[in-house]
């Protein structure tokens, strides 16, 4: 992120959950969900964590969109290495003191390399390592949690970070914490609800979205043309899923209409809005419309379902090949090796995802809005 994009700052949203968090009310964990591109990024990395930071907590941040060809059990490692070597100093100087039966002085680096999930030095004794040497809670935040799920290394990752959990939080060490953030609430309510999850009974809640005062903010920093009124922009905002990109943009269009008046300002900006809305959906649909007939189709049934989908029941089956049809004239094959080999394609596209056991799901809830609105009913003949 630049530091020439000014920021909106909520500090006081950010203290908020930053000291319930830190409370024994969030020992199990606190996850954070929003809709895609509404800010979650830029809170956690501008508000929670110098929010964190003052309260001297240790923070390690990582994010499991960074790179989406690394498995996410090795990303979480690798920022806990990270992290490790960025505090060596104070690890050393604690060994010194008297953590020596615990830690290897000169062997620190050796073990802070060997950090990992079921290899070496565990992630729970790492992070306790870290929790007596600093004397501080620790936090660990995950962004885009939910893709610890996909892959068995990030769910055991999980498994390895419930363990530091409970160690940690023992009257020997100093706390942990985990902040998790996920674009998708029914997935990251995936890894607090099932009983067999890594942090059950963790608390899970909506992230207040960008309202009225960031709106006000943005206005006020609109250059020299005539500006829109308040309430017409805050409701344009909010209609399109209170994304901060979309908001830049009208107003930038705005700002190159010349025949703008004070009293067609407000109409002027509501076509503006609408017209960037309808560019993106129908972006997305000329997306959906050259997949290759079977994805396509499985697409439309995913978003249509929702949390009943169910890839390989007859019943689904019997939607695709109808929907096939419609997408294509020639005939198609619809049998359970190409539904998977489809479901792969469209998982490699981004555009679903699916955890380590097999469930399926639309990777942006957007997509399902203009889903249905193109395919309401799917109906089989
Ligand atoms: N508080 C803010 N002030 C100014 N711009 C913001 C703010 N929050 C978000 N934005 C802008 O909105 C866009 C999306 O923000 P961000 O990446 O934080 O969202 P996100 O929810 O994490 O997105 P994704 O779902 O892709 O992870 C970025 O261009 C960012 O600069
Ligand atoms: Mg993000």
């Amino acid at each position: 992120m630049t530091t020439e994009i000014p920021i909106f700052h909520r500090p006081v949203l950010a203290q908020q959950i930053v000291q319930r968090t830190l409370s024994s009310n969030g020992r199990s964990g606190v996850f954070i969900s929003a809709p895609r591109r509404t800010g979650k990024s830029t809170f956690i990395i501008e508000d929670i964590i110098p929010s964190l930071k003052t309260l001297k907590a240790e923070v390690i941040y990582v994010d499991l969109w960074s790179d989406r060809s690394r498995d996410p059990g090795d990303l979480i490692a690798e920022a806990v290495r990270e992290h490790l070597q960025k505090r060596e100093g104070v690890l050393l100087q604690w060994a010194r003191k008297g953590g020596l039966d615990k830690i290897n002085v000169g062997g620190v680096s050796v073990d802070i390399a060997k950090v990992g999930i079921g290899t070496g030095k565990t992630l729970a004794k790492a992070l306790a390592d870290l929790s007596d040497a600093t004397q501080a809670v620790i936090v660990l935040v995950i962004d885009e949690a939910q893709h610890a799920i996909t892959t068995e290394a990030g769910a055991n990752a999980l498994y390895a970070l419930k363990a530091a959990r409970d160690q940690l939080n023992g009257s020997a060490h100093n706390g942990f914490r985990l902040i998790a953030t996920g674009s998708n609430r029914d997935k990251l309510s995936m890894l607090v609800n099932g009983k067999d999850q890594a942090f059950l009974n963790a608390v899970l809640f909506d992230l207040e979205p960008l309202g009225k005062d960031f709106v006000e903010w943005e206005l006020s920093q609109y250059g020299e043309g005539i500006a829109p009124s308040l309430a017409t922009v805050e409701s344009e905002f909010i209609a399109s899923g209170h994304k901060p990109e979309t908001l830049h943009k009208a107003l930038d269009d705005l700002a190159f209409r010349f025949n703008v008046t004070e009293s067609n300002v407000d109409s002027e900006f509501r076509s503006i809005f609408s017209a960037i809305n309808l560019d993106s959906k129908q972006n997305f649909m000329r997306q959906v419309n050259s997949l290759p007939p079977l994805q396509a189709s499985v697409l439309v049934v995913m978003a249509t379902t929702g949390a009943d989908y169910a890839p390989f029941r007859p019943a689904t089956v019997q939607k695709y090949k109808a929907l096939c049809k419609k997408f294509s004239t020639s005939e198609v094959v619809v049998d359970d090796s190409s539904i998977q080999y489809a479901l792969e394609a469209l998982r490699k596209k981004t555009l679903v995802w699916n955890s380590a056991r097999g469930v399926y799901a639309i990777e942006d809830s957007q997509h399902v809005v203009w889903l249905k609105e193109e395919f309401p009913a799917v109906t089989v003949e």
